[in-house]
């Protein structure tokens, strides 16, 4: 397959790259930026939506699926970026949303005004009597799932906002509408495509959940989940020799992703799925926190490392993205080892078998945005459980807490280039405060340090690009009760790597028979291979054998 070998990276183009001063990053701002990811190495950029939204979700909330917000640019920029990208060797991965649209879409305008046709588009229901919804779920940003519209009267379904409404998959017309976005999008010369939460689609059936819970049993991998993406496949990328289609799937299991990305299938290439980054939630709950569980952050690497393995499934390799905490603070150690343990994360991701995924300042080891101000947050998650947690009898100080530890918006301050204002993303007034780091944390000063982050993510990627036991060796893992060490090997026919990374701050002790094994690469400079080895704090190191 034509992916093994290759690194995404993730580009939240509203923070990335400012080329008009007012205050968005935009499609120009990223081709002055392209230099530099060609010199990390990658192949290939993942943007996140930059179609006409009116951004209440960030453009996950689609109003237009064929044409740019003015504000990232034209399709002209658009033209520029994917030639000047493809120059570099670089392709392109869009954001397909197609779980739900916006509110301001004009399915759903024309469904408001009462047309049967575009109504079908969308899950409208009658409610359970007067004032009641349909049912009990939640929506994932807090409250109902269900809005109620008067003059129908009835409700439709919004498993995020309520400016966003979820489209009915059942009916043959959207999933067509579906395919034919894909289609024009293939048309421009874009043959990567992100499926954002796609497992959400097939809704089995819109009973209570009885447990009182958000009701997901009834639309996470629902009945003909498969047999959409199939469908979907078929009349889409499929047709393309050469793609790579990734889907975001909510909640999943190993048992469904094994469909989803199997070798032999017709469904996808790679899932991303979340299990390993809820180790830090306590009772499941996000906006609870806890210390990482590493014994379960192990195990689920290791499960599903495995289980996608023996079924010739493939996984995508991530630690972040645009809705998730930095992980060199959640993770590692964003004060006195940010360095040591940013790379250990990487190391210890990006030897596994699958396809690495960098989110941007990722590889400058990019710290949280520690705002300590309600004010300071743009997202709509954030500020929706803001006022639920206030209700909660939370005290401000508390919830500012946990907002730092894990709202969105930590990933999406803007990237910090250098240490000018507004970390060099913007000469106007960006539409997020960029995170106080960047006086310290930022590309300019990553680029004259040999030693720094960016160098040791150059180095992994080169490993994936050039080494055959990266791309395919199998996967074995080592130590499995080990506290502190996240242990494994990688093995083809005719090498063998041993790759051992140090989750904590203090040493850890391990032995193994390492006798024919020499470093290849390691966040310290003067690793000794040994059969007991002395991990120093967040020490990960990559042995290959003789
Ligand atoms: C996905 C996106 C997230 C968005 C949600 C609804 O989880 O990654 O940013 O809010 O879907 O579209």
């Amino acid at each position: 397959m034509g992916f093994k070998d290759k690194v995404v990276y993730q580009i939240y183009p509203k923070s990335f790259q400012d080329s008009n001063s007012d205050g968005w990053g935009d499609i120009r701002g990223i081709i002055s930026r392209l230099d530099y990811l060609a010199d990390l190495g990658i192949n290939y950029i993942w943007f996140n939506p930059m179609t006409v939204s009116p951004q209440r979700d960030n453009g996950y909330d689609v109003a237009d699926y064929r044409s740019f917000d003015p504000r990232y640019g034209t399709m002209e920029d658009f033209e520029l970026l994917s030639a000047e990208a493809a120059k570099r060797g670089i392709g392109i991965m869009f954001d397909m949303v197609f779980n739900h649209t916006s509110t301001e879409h004009e399915w759903f305008k024309k469904a408001m005004a009462g047309d049967e046709k575009y109504k079908k588009y969308y899950i409208f229901r009658k409610g359970k009597g007067p004032g009641l919804p349909p049912n009990n779920w939640q929506s994932k940003f807090a409250g109902s799932a269900w809005e109620y519209v008067e003059k129908f009267d009835e409700w439709y379904l919004h498993l995020f906002d309520v400016t966003q409404a979820d489209l009915d998959w059942t009916n043959p017309e959207v999933r067509q509408e579906c395919a034919d976005i894909v289609n024009f999008w293939r048309s421009k010369g874009v043959h990567g495509f992100r499926f954002d939460v796609i497992n959400l689609i097939s809704k089995s059936s819109f009973e209570d959940d009885p447990n009182n819970y958000d009701g997901r049993q009834f639309y996470t991998d629902g009945p003909r989940e498969h047999e959409y993406l199939e469908e979907l496949n078929r009349n889409s990328f499929g047709q393309d020799d050469d793609h790579l289609t990734v889907g975001e799937m909510s909640s999943t299991t190993i048992a469904n992703c094994v469909r989803y990305a199997n070798e032999n299938g017709k469904e996808l290439d790679m899932v991303f799925s979340f299990h390993h980054l809820k180790v830090d939630y306590k009772n499941q709950m996000k906006w609870e926190l806890q210390p990482m569980d590493f014994m379960s952050l192990k195990k689920l690497f290791t499960d599903w490392q495995i289980g996608m393995q023996e079924a010739g499934a493939w996984n995508a390799l991530f630690w972040n993205c645009h809705d998730q905490p930095r992980s060199v603070s959640r993770f590692g150690n964003d004060k006195e080892y940010r360095k040591e343990s940013a790379k250990m994360l990487a190391t210890a991701l990006h030897m596994m078998r699958g396809t690495p995924y960098i989110y941007q300042g990722e590889e400058i080891g990019m710290p949280n945005a520690y705002f300590t101000d309600i004010s300071q947050y743009v997202d709509v998650e954030s500020t929706n459980i803001y006022k639920v947690l206030k209700e909660q009898g939370k005290s401000e100080e508390e919830i500012i807490h946990i907002l730092q530890e894990r709202s969105r918006d930590n990933a999406r301050t803007p990237m910090q280039w250098d240490d000018t204002d507004n970390a060099g993303f913007t000469d106007g007034k960006p539409w997020i405060q960029a995170a106080d780091s960047y006086h310290t944390v930022n590309v300019k000063s990553t680029l004259n340090d040999p030693d720094s982050i960016y160098r040791h993510y150059q180095k992994l990627i080169e490993m994936r690009k050039t080494m055959h036991v990266v791309q395919e060796g199998r996967f074995i893992p080592l130590l499995q009760d080990h506290p502190k060490i996240y242990a494994y090997e990688r093995r083809d026919e005719n090498d063998s790597l041993i790759v051992l990374s140090n989750f904590y701050a203090e040493n850890a002790e391990a032995d193994l028979d390492l006798e024919n094994y020499e470093v290849y690469l390691s966040n310290y400079a003067d690793t000794d291979v040994k059969n007991h080895m002395v991990l120093r704090p967040y020490e990960a190191v990559i042995l290959k054998r003789k």
